[in-house]
Formats: structure tokens, sequence, C-alpha cells
């Protein structure tokens, strides 16, 4: 029964919340930061996010985080490290406000030179003057060196603090960290501009002790010698990605590399690793075990991989998945192949595809809904049965419009369960084959801009007409729930 096999990550998420007791909480209280001399103006706008208006700067661009991190004591909170930010604007910018809850900094070097600045703790900025302003077409390099405690984000609706996890040492179990940062908790342990619309690439050198690995988003370059016994690993992810997806662990873990699969631009090799930490159970390992055949599938749906590497990281907290680029991270407890289809399938929506504001997240959730489907039918499994299923869930919650209004609202029911059926609204407009000519398009349409329902919308239209637009507006726009979408 494709159902009960398949709840989907929005089942997860439900069910963590009520296992756990969600209900809000509030972070340990930061310590105060001696802060230099404010810098003489402050003109920095954040990007204007409809959920969350601070976030960000506009017109900042930033195109590489070059991220050296020092975990000494895994399990704990403390981090030190220094972050070189590759910075572009596209508008004059007299200041510069990066997004951090972080550790503390120590130095702001402006291609090179010290220059002076502001760490504000309780507005999650970190304020600075360039000697000139940045100005479009200049690129500048920004040094930010920090050491301490990671800052606290707690999740909009989850019993957890997003960002940099500490997962303490526990019987046989050696501490661990690693990222969960959906929407906003990267800026928990760096700094960043902190938002979807700005994707960058990373290159990130982590210094674990003795005995530990790390893995993060990317393809490994190096691992090489540190003092004391430990390792430095560094990892390179060359293609642009949401600072809320880069993915760093740390753990003992046992790396699983299989043979490398042809799903890549032009039949390209995906380099295939899996990272599971030593001591989980066996049978943990089954679901990765479908991982392959997972690409092949959203591949024939959604056009070649866009990444140059795929595989999970294993976690053992019970919390929910996350589709970290290049490396999703898994929970033990999550450890089930329609989990990892979903995840898989992110990594086409919301990692290569990014969001232009947080309102916009079904186009994260509803389209990797739908590669349950997608994947229930390729096991030769009854969509329709998969679809009623979706249907009557909808039914029995609340409903609204896909756009999101409230932080509440990011991902619940509708975004996860009425955005699959607003796409499968779509699908039964057209014949299969169109309808994955018209997948595989939107990825090529929207790759060099964040996506918007508009986009979509104006995209459906000249591919497919105008049934299948009415269908997506109407799945989209209407306040109550549509009809079950059916073939005419
Ligand atoms: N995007 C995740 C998924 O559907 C869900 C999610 C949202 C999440 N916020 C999170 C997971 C924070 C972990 C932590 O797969
Ligand atoms: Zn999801």
């Amino acid at each position: 029964m494709a159902l009960s096999r398949c709840v989907g990550t929005v089942g997860a998420l439900l069910v963590f919340a009520l296992l756990t007791g969600a209900q809000a909480r509030t972070g340990a209280p930061q310590t105060a930061v001696p802060t230099l001399p404010p810098p003489t103006i402050i003109t920095a706008q954040p990007i204007g996010d409809t959920i969350y208006p601070a976030l960000g700067q506009a017109g900042l661009d930033v195109l590489n985080y070059d991220l050296d991190l020092f975990v000494d004591r895994p399990g704990t909170s403390e981090l030190r490290g220094t972050a070189v930010l590759t910075l572009t604007a596209t508008q004059p910018l007299p200041a510069l406000s990066l997004d951090f809850l972080g550790p503390q900094v120590l130095e702001v070097l402006w291609n090179g030179l010290s220059v002076p600045y502001r760490q504000d703790q309780m507005a999650g900025k970190l304020t600075f003057n360039p000697p000139q302003p940045l100005l479009p077409g200049m690129r500048a390099e920004v040094t930010v060196r920090f050491a301490g405690r990671v800052g606290v984000r707690p999740d909009p609706d989850l019993p957890l603090d997003v960002g940099w996890q500490a997962v303490p040492a526990q019987g046989e179990r050696v501490g661990a960290n690693f990222t969960l940062s959906e929407p906003d908790g990267t800026r928990t342990f760096l700094p960043v501009n902190d938002h979807p619309s700005d994707p960058a690439t990373f290159t990130t050198r982590v210094t674990v002790p003795a005995g530990y690995t790390a893995a993060a988003s990317g393809m490994q370059q190096s691992e090489v010698a540190a003092p004391n016994g430990g390792r430095t690993f560094t990892f390179v992810q060359a293609e642009p990605i949401p600072t809320y997806a880069l993915a760093i662990h740390v753990n003992r873990f046992e790396r699983l590399d299989s043979p490398a699969i042809p799903v890549g631009v032009g039949g390209a090799a995906v380099i295939r690793r899996d990272y599971f930490p030593v001591g989980i159970p066996v049978e943990t390992r089954d679901a990765y075990a479908s991982t392959n055949e997972i690409l092949g599938v959203l591949s024939d749906w959604f056009g070649p991989f866009p990444f140059s590497a795929y595989g999970s990281a294993i976690v053992t907290p019970r919390i929910p998945a996350l589709e970290t680029a290049t490396l999703s991270t898994m929970p033990v407890t999550s450890s089930s192949v329609c989990v990892l289809v979903h995840e898989t399938a992110h990594q086409w929506f919301g990692d290569r595809l990014t969001l232009a504001d947080w309102s916009e997240v079904w186009l994260n959730e509803g389209f990797a809904t739908y590669a349950e489907l997608l994947w229930a039918q390729s096991q030769g499994e009854n969509g329709d049965e998969v679809v009623r299923g979706w249907y009557a869930r909808a039914s029995r919650t609340a409903t609204r419009p896909l756009i999101a209004t409230t932080e509440r609202q990011l991902f619940d029911t509708t975004a996860y369960i009425r955005g699959a059926l607003a796409l499968h609204a779509v699908r039964v407009t057209v014949n299969d084959a169109a309808f994955k000519t018209y997948l595989r398009g939107w990825v090529v349409e929207v790759a060099d801009r964040p996506v918007t329902t508009a986009d979509l919308l104006a995209y459906t239209r000249t591919r497919l007409g105008e049934r299948a637009w009415a269908a997506l507006r109407l799945w989209a726009e209407s306040p109550a729930l549509p009809p079950l979408p059916a073939k005419p």
C-alpha cells in the first residue's frame, strides 16, 4: 500500500512535532559581545522577504564562501574559524551588513585591511563600512574571524533550534555536530547573506580531532593531517546553493563509496557517497541502497542531476530530514525510501532552483512531495490511490492559497500536499510526455534566477496552454480546496 509506506516528509514533520510536544521555546540568552566603535553610517537595507523582513542585505550578491572551520570539541557548541566572502553588488553599498548570530567576531578585513565593525547579537547583524562603497561590477573579499559558542535560533514551528547542531556524547557514541539550517539557521554559525535568493558556491575546510571524519556539501578535495592526530577535510561545492542547504557534519563516520552514476548534465558521472555514523543499527542502511534507482527515476522526470555528487549523511537525533545540497541530512528515524525520495527531489527544487521569497516555499515542498508519487508509480504502485490519499488529507486540514503569509504556514499541509495536488492538477490536463517536458523545462527555465509562483504560472501558460494555466491558478489562488484533479 503506497500510503502506509509513504506518508511523506510532512507526515514525519507532524509526527515529530506531536512526539516531542512542539511548543514555543526561547533560546539561551546570548552573552554580551564587546564591540569596537560602531561604523559611522549604517544604511544597509534588508532584502525585504515577506516572512522574514530582516534577513539579508538588498543589493548584496555573495559569490563564494571560503570557510576554514575548527571543531575542537565535537558535540559542543564551540566553533572557531574564518569565513572569506567574495562579494559583488547590484547597487552601490556604502555599508555592509551580514546575518550573524554566531560566535564572537575577532576581526573583519576588507580586501585584507582591518575595518571597524559592529556585532549586534540582538539584531543578528555584523555591520561594517568598507573604505569605499562596494559598487556594481566591483568585487571585494571580506574576511571574518570568529571563535566561541554558536548562536541560537529556535525553529519557527518545530521544537528544535535550527543551525549548528551539537549532539553530546552518549554511551558508546561520541559527540557530533551537523548543520540543520532551514530556513535561516546558517547565520547561527557563519556570517552570511542568509536568504535563498542569494545562492553561492562554497569551499569548506573542517579540522576535526583524531578519530573524526568531516563531511560537507560538494566534492571532497583533500584530507590531510592536522596537529595532534587531527584531520583537515576540504570540500568544494562548485554549483551555487542557498545558505540553508549547506551541509557540514562531524562524527565518527564510515564513508560508503558507491560507483558513480551517469545522471549528470550530458550524462556526466555523479559521485556517490554516503556517511553512516559508527554504531547505528545495520538496517538503517537499507533505504540508502535505493539511492541510485531514485536518482535514475527522478532525473528522468526532472532532467540531469544538478550537482556533481550525491548521497546522505545519517544523524542520530530524532529530527526531520533536510535536503542539504549533495548530501541529504537523514536521521536514523527517517531512514525510509520515501523520505529519501523527497529529499533527493529537493536537490532540484530548493537546492538548484532557489526561492525568491520564503512565502514561495511550496515551490520546494510541493515538487518534493510530488516526487513521492512519481517514485510510487515507477515502483508499479497505483498513483490514483496516492492522489486520493493526499486529497483526503488536504480536505481534513485547513487550507489556504499556496503563497504563505505567515511563518507558521511555511511547512504546513498546504505547502506539501496542496502544493503536490496543484502539480497534479496541471498533469491531468496533458499527457505524461508533455508533463515530463514541462517539469524538465521548468528546471532549465528558472535555473539562473530565484523562483516565484508568478514565474511558474507564466511558464505553465506558455508551455502547456490556457487549461493547464487555469488549473494551476485555481490551485494556487483559491481560498477553498479545489475539486480532486482528474483526467477529463
Ligand atoms: N525542508 C524539509 C523537508 O521537507 C523540512 C524542514 C523545514 C526542516 N524546516 C526544517 C527539516 C528544519 C529540518 C529542520 O524535507
Ligand atoms: Zn521537503
